[in-house]
């Protein structure tokens, strides 16, 4: 898929979609309490939840789909063979290693995928299986996991993993288990909302960054059913994408706090924004301050699934800015379209360096979800000619509804759904001529 990119500035209005992320520990809390039947509100229509959702009816779920609500009939889930090809496309796969061993005390998982944005191991989740005291066999094509868990366990994290931590509460949800060393991000927050809904005995110290989690005393249940909070990464990629356009936008369905670091760091460039319940106002300007160095991290840092997407608006700002991404360092394949365009973007010594600069259309190419995005942006942003955006069906991933809701906005997207015709776009595209430095 091919996207047509030209200078505009958004305004309007866009309504944020429910979170990717909160999607797949939903699912789990579903699967691991024992549900038969999972239902879940506010599901964005974006193609990691429809391959999660292949996954299920793999395990013998079934599922449909009623306008954004998800129902999952989980009564005859076995503990069958998933394909490693779908497994594969996805990151948010992994959770079904916890939710399975949550349910069945038995997991049997291929290695989960996701976008290629650096090494993405998972020897932090078969560490919590272990310290639970399940067997964990480990080969290059799978892990297996099995045997009964310890009713009163310990497991501590060597680094903070979400992912990670979500495996970690879906496993110990008939156990009494204290957690070290836990992401605190929302989607984690969420699951273990999702839980304490249905008796589980849950709580997050964030002072200390342990949970402590004790399933014994649960019921069991028939039906869970959550809400996804909105996604504070798509909320996020708006309130970068108005300031970098010159825009001015409402953006409605967003909890602010799950973006506090984000609107910080616009704040201090000097973008206008203004809070209101459920609704943030954004008002870009021409330029903005730099910033020193910024550091992508865990939450409550600045998120590394923003840092593609900030690289591009501090190009228009008045000196030179520093990003340091702690999570994935090398989430950078962004840098290399960027400076196709024209721009004066550069790693080094682990740190993206970002100087001042005009960007100009250009033909590029999307590797990425979240560069994807930061692409686009600088689509939108680019002077003189039109920017040819390769790849760009990779935003389908995870942006629900994307092209309707820039289009909305005023952004001057076209997209085509071929290769092959690029060369008839670019000929009926009389603007467009190749950039070149
Ligand atoms: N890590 C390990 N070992 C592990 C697990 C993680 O070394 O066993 C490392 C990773 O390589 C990384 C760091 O720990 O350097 C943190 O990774 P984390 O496990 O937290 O990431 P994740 O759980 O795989 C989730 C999101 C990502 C998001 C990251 C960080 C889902 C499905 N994915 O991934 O989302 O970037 O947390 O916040 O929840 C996206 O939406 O575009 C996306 C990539």
């Amino acid at each position: 898929m091919i996207a047509l990119l030209e200078k505009s500035k958004v305004l309007g209005e866009v309504k944020v979609s429910g979170s990717k992320n909160a999607f797949f520990p939903a699912v789990g809390a579903g699967i691991a309490l024992g549900a038969e039947k999972i239902i879940i509100k506010n599901t964005p229509k974006i193609k990691d939840v429809f391959v999660m959702l292949e996954l299920l009816k793999e395990l013998g779920c079934e599922y449909k789909i009623q306008n954004s609500e998800v129902i999952i009939n989980a009564e005859k889930i076995k503990l069958n063979d998933v394909s490693p090809e779908n497994f594969g496309k996805i990151r948010g796969s992994v959770v079904i290693f916890g939710s399975l061993l949550g349910r069945f005390e038995n997991a049997k998982i291929p290695m989960p995928g996701g976008c290629k944005i650096g090494k993405r191991p998972i020897d932090q989740h078969i560490k919590a299986a272990n310290s639970l005291g399940y067997k964990v066999e480990e080969k290059e094509e799978y892990v297996k996991a099995y045997g009964t868990p310890k009713k009163d366990g310990k497991i501590k994290f060597d680094i903070k993993t979400v992912t990670g931590t979500e495996n970690a509460i879906l496993m110990s949800i008939n156990s009494k288990v204290e957690i070290e060393n836990v992401a605190i991000e929302p989607e984690v927050q969420e699951l273990i909302n999702y839980l304490k809904k249905y008796g589980v005995d849950i709580r997050l110290e964030t002072e200390e960054d342990k949970i402590f989690i004790d399933g014994t005393k649960r019921k069991k249940i028939k039906e869970a059913e959550f809400e996804l909070i909105p996604d504070r990464i798509e909320a996020g990629t708006w309130l970068i994408l108005a300031a970098a356009t010159e825009g001015k936008l409402k953006i409605k369905n967003v909890i602010a706090e799950h973006i506090k670091a984000v609107i910080d760091v616009l704040k201090e460039c000097g973008a206008k924004i203004k809070i209101y319940e459920n609704k943030i106002e954004v008002e870009g300007s021409e330029k903005y301050k730099s910033v020193d160095l910024l550091i992508a991290d865990s939450y409550p840092a600045f998120p590394t699934d923003l840092q593609p997407q900030i690289c591009v608006m501090l190009l228009k700002a008045e000196g030179k800015s520093r990003i340091k991404d702690n999570i994935f360092p090398e989430r950078v394949s962004h840098i290399w379209e960027l400076k196709k365009m024209g721009a004066d973007i550069s790693l080094e010594n682990g740190e993206i360096i970002i100087n001042p600069s005009k960007i100009y259309g250009a033909e590029i190419e999307a590797k990425d979800l979240r560069s994807t995005a930061a692409l686009v942006i600088a689509g939108l942003v680019a002077e003189k000619n039109q920017t040819i955006l390769k790849n760009f069906g990779i935003i389908e991933r995870g942006y629900e509804n994307f092209v309707k809701k820039l289009k909305n906005v005023n952004a001057k997207i076209e997209v085509f759904e071929d290769e092959i015709r690029k060369e008839e776009i670019i000929k009926g595209i009389s603007k467009y001529v190749p950039y070149s430095t």
